[in-house]
């Protein structure tokens, strides 16, 4: 069951490299707009590879790095330092090179996972995010089989009002099985919510959406829409 209908604004460009461009603009726009509001920025990442150049674009960009604080929107339950964690890819592209207070860098514990469980691991984010309102922007990615973040086709996506804030993933299709994410209705607690959606193996998954199927990346329904980044017609 869906809540609120999604608003939709799609955004077409000629390849990856114009989107990463478009992508990181869009970025620091919204830091100077939430730095201007509330002397704040914070950002939920993406995970998976098409956000990698946008991050690494980041890294060399002007901009308030004190001010800005980073969440992460859903996490594999893997070791720290494993480079097939999110947190690693976005560590390694742009957050170890810029002067974004560690304190201000807030990890998925999902390493913990295997001792505490991914259902403990999710409590503790909730923990971290107590207290924090709407996010100001929001990065999503698109999976070939229209996944968002790790809310799987067949899972619970967490879109009621009483849905915890953070869900724990035991059989995710997407390797590795366990995963922890951010819930449908917190990624949409958020002012902006910009999907990154890059590669010829979306375009499946694009047509679904535009067709009104009910999949995972139709359930992020902020009040503000979501603006969909394409490199494909
Ligand atoms: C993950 C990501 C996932 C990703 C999509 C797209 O942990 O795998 O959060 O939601 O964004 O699968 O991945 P690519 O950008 O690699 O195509």
């Amino acid at each position: 069951m869906l809540t609120g209908m999604q608003t939709t604004r799609w955004h077409t460009y000629a390849d990856a490299a114009a989107l990463e461009q478009a992508a990181t603009a869009w970025i620091l726009e919204a830091a100077q707009k939430a730095i201007d509001r509330s002397s704040a920025f914070h950002l939920v990442l993406a995970g998976g590879n098409t956000p990698r150049r946008i991050y690494q674009a980041l890294r060399t960009a002007p901009a308030d790095w004190a001010r800005w604080h980073i969440w992460f929107g859903d996490e594999r339950c893997l070791p720290a330092d494993h480079p097939e964690r999110n947190s690693r890819m976005a560590a390694d592209a742009w957050l170890d090179h810029v002067a974004i207070p560690a304190t201000q860098i807030h990890v998925m514990p999902t390493h913990f996972s295997t001792i505490v469980g991914a259902g403990e691991t999710a409590r503790l984010y909730e923990n971290t995010l107590r207290g924090q309102g709407d996010f100001d922007l929001v990065l999503l990615g698109l999976g070939e089989d229209a996944h968002t973040a790790s809310l799987f086709p067949g899972h619970d996506w967490g879109t009621s009002a009483e849905a915890p804030d953070v869900l724990a993933v035991f059989d995710a299709p997407k390797p590795p099985p366990e995963r922890v994410s951010l819930s449908a209705r917190r990624l949409a607690a958020a002012r902006e919510v910009v999907f990154l959606v890059s590669g010829e193996g979306k375009r499946q998954a694009v047509t679904a959406w535009r067709a009104g199927h009910p999949i995972p990346a139709a359930a992020i329904a902020p009040a503000g829409g979501v603006d969909i980044l394409v490199d494909f017609a």
